[in-house]
């Protein structure tokens, strides 16, 4: 697959590196020439040949993918003209700022993600890599997979969704469907709730987020989920 980074910082960079040495065709953009080319020289140097390096608007060419780490910046001020993108899929890894280094978040009323699709409305956006920290990505991927770490993406668009499945599961990680990009309403809270055990509880980077899906158990010990009375009375009133 044919990726393009746009906006090579620490998670550009890694993930960029990651699928380089996976087999994928990588082009590092930033704005700082310097930057992307020592991101290139870092995955060649890693046994990826072919990785190239240059502005963000070559990046946003290259790729049939994107993956763009600016966090809340229009994309037309970082690359011109939007149309680069068009039918792409663009991912977006981004968290919103830790307020204050507190962790006293406003609630989602518009997603990072779902800006960044109104911004890009002829592109396919899918909201994905904002749960977990880039320090993951420098383990071996077979270590990494036995881990089962939870990848959630969400996007209005299957054939994208599917798409980041595969390169999810290319850096080691385990995808969670999360369902439209409305989701990414959901996914960001995550964002943040994985912040706080890092570097607010102090648990430190290899803090991870999993989700499992267990046998049922055989046997109800205590009697099983029961009908509530508010369940009763907005299922009557939802018909
Ligand atoms: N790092 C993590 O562990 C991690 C994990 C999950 C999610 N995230 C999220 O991923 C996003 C990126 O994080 P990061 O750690 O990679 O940040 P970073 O190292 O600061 O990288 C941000 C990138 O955005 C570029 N950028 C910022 N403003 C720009 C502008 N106006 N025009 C063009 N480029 C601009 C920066 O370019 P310059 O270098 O030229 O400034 C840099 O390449 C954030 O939203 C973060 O919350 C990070």
């Amino acid at each position: 697959m044919k990726i393009g980074i746009i906006g090579t910082g620490n998670m550009g960079r890694i993930l960029g590196c990651g699928w380089a040495v996976h087999g994928h065709e990588v082009f590092f953009g930033a704005r700082n020439p310097q930057t992307a080319i020592e991101a290139a020289d870092l995955a060649q140097k890693n046994g990826a040949a072919g990785a190239r390096a240059g502005s963000n608007r070559e990046a946003a060419l290259f790729g049939d993918v994107i993956f763009y780490s600016v966090r809340d910046v229009e994309p037309s001020h970082v690359i011109g003209d939007i149309s680069a993108l068009d039918g792409k899929v663009v991912i977006d890894p981004n968290n919103w700022p830790i307020p204050e280094g507190k962790f006293d978040f406003a609630p989602v009323a518009q997603s990072l993600a779902e800006k960044l699709q109104a911004w890009l409305p002829r592109s396919r956006v899918v909201k994905c890599f904002n749960t977990m920290a880039q320090e993951l990505f420098e383990m071996p991927v077979a270590e990494l997979r036995a881990q089962k770490v939870s990848a959630f993406i969400a996007s209005d668009f299957a054939d994208a969704r599917e798409a980041v499945v595969g390169l999810a599961r290319d850096l080691g990680l385990a995808p969670v469907d999360m369902g439209p990009l409305r989701n990414a309403r959901i996914v960001e809270p995550l964002g943040d709730v994985i912040r706080y055990l890092i570097l607010g509880a102090g648990l430190g980077p290899y803090t991870t987020l999993k989700v499992d899906v267990l046998e049922p158990a055989e046997a109800g010990r205590f009697g099983g989920r029961h009908a509530s009375a508010w369940w009763a009375r907005n299922a009557a009133t939802s018909r």
